[in-house]
C-alpha cells in the first residue's frame, strides 16, 4: 500500500528548489516614486523610508532600480497649491513637473520603462481624482464624462513627453475605450494602457495621500472607486477594460484583495498588476522598525503571495529592497 508523503517534496533544499510553484524576480516590480519641484530630497513622514525627490534626486533614484533588475517606475508628482484648479489644467501642461521628469528620465535611461498615473487628483483643487461639481443642495458631484476628456488631454501629453505607458487610476466609466482612441489618432498606438480595473475605496491609501497632500478637500471616493465588499463587480470591470482595449489590468490595493487578483486571473488572459499601497507598506515598515517582526522574511512573503494569487507584476514601494535581497 502506497503512504502519502508530501514531506518528501520538502526534504531538502535542492528539491524545495525543484518544485517551487512560485519565484519571484526583481523583474516582476515596478517601482513607484514620489517627486516634487523643489531642489530638496525630503523623507515623506507619512511613509518612513520613502522620500519625495527632487527632479535630479529622482533620476538618480530610477537608475539605481534599473541597475537592480527593477524594469519600471511608476511617476507620483507633487504639484504646488497655486498650480491646482478646479479642471486640473495642469495635468496636461507640455511644460509641466511629470513630462519634464519623463524626459529626463528617457533621456538618462532609454530602457527604463515609464508609466504615469492618470487620474486629476494632485492637480485638483478639490482633491479628487475627477471633476467636481456642486449642486442646489450643497451635494458633490463628479462628473464622469467631462473628467474622462480631460484624462485624454493628460494621456496624450504623457505619451508626447515619452511615457511608455498610461495609467488610469481614476475609475471614471468609459476612459480606457476614451485615451486608447485619443492616443491611437494622435500617432501613439505604441503606447500602453494599464488600467486601475479594480480600485477599491480603501482607507490603506491613506499615507499616500499625505505624501502629495492629496486628500479630498470634501467628502470621499466612494461613487468612483470601489466598494471593498464587492467582487463580482471586479469581473464586470474586468470584462468592460478588456473590450475598452486595456493591456493590462490591475487590481488595488493587493494584500488584502487577493481573491480578486485571483478571481480576475481565472477570467482574463491579459497581464494582471497589483498595486501594494501606501498603508499595506506602512504596517510591514512600521513592525519591522519595532523589531516586532522579521522586515525581510515578512515583505518577500507579503509579495510571494500577491504573485501566488496571480500578479504577473507588482507594485511595491519594497522594490529596491525586494530586489537587493533577492539577488
Ligand atoms: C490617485 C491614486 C491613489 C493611489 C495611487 N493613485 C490614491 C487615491 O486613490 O486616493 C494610492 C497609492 C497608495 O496608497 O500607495 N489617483
Amino acid at each position: 500500500m502506497i503512504r502519502p508523503r508530501p514531506r518528501r517534496n520538502r526534504r531538502t533544499p535542492a528539491i524545495r528548489d525543484l518544485v517551487r510553484e512560485t519565484t519571484l524576480s526583481a523583474k516582476d516590480f515596478i517601482l513607484p516614486v514620489f517627486f516634487h519641484e523643489d531642489a530638496e530630497n525630503t523623507p515623506i513622514s507619512s511613509m518612513p523610508g520613502v522620500t519625495r525627490w527632487s527632479v535630479d534626486g529622482l533620476v538618480k533614484e530610477a537608475g539605481e532600480a534599473f541597475a537592480l533588475g527593477v524594469p519600471a517606475v511608476v511617476l507620483f508628482p507633487k504639484i504646488e497649491e497655486a498650480l491646482k484648479t478646479s479642471h486640473a489644467e495642469e495635468s496636461h501642461n507640455d511644460g509641466g513637473l511629470v513630462p519634464r521628469v519623463i524626459r529626463a528620465l528617457k533621456a538618462a535611461y532609454p530602457k527604463l520603462c515609464i508609466i504615469t498615473d492618470v487620474a486629476l487628483d494632485p492637480y485638483n483643487s478639490d482633491g479628487h481624482d475627477g471633476i467636481v461639481q456642486r449642486d442646489e443642495h450643497g451635494e458633490l458631484h463628479i462628473l464622469n464624462d467631462e473628467t474622462v476628456e480631460v484624462l485624454c488631454q493628460q494621456a496624450l501629453c504623457h505619451a508626447r513627453a515619452g511615457a511608455d505607458i498610461v495609467s488610469p487610476s481614476d475609475m471614471m466609466d468609459g476612459r480606457v475605450a476614451a485615451i486608447r482612441e485619443a492616443l491611437d489618432s494622435e500617432g501613439f498606438q505604441h503606447v500602453s494602457i494599464l488600467s486601475y480595473t479594480a480600485k477599491y475605496a480603501s482607507a490603506f491609501y491613506g499615507p499616500f495621500r499625505g505624501a502629495l497632500d492629496s486628500a479630498p478637500k470634501e467628502g470621499n471616493k466612494k461613487t468612483y472607486q470601489m466598494d471593498p465588499g464587492n467582487s463580482r463587480e471586479a469581473i464586470r470591470e474586468t470584462l468592460l477594460d478588456e473590450a475598452e482595449g486595456a493591456d493590462m489590468l490591475m487590481v488595488k490595493p493587493a494584500g488584502p484583495y487577493l481573491d480578486i487578483i485571483y478571481r480576475m486571473r481565472e477570467t482574463t488572459t491579459l497581464p494582471i498588476a497589483a498595486y501594494q499601497v501606501s498603508g499595506e507598506y506602512l504596517m510591514l515598515k512600521t513592525a519591522a522598525a519595532a523589531g516586532w517582526l522579521d522586515e525581510k522574511a515578512i515583505v518577500l512573503e507579503s509579495l510571494t503571495g500577491i504573485k501566488r494569487a496571480g500578479a504577473d507584476m507588482i507594485l511595491t514601494y519594497f522594490a529596491k529592497q525586494a530586489a537587493v535581497w533577492l539577488k
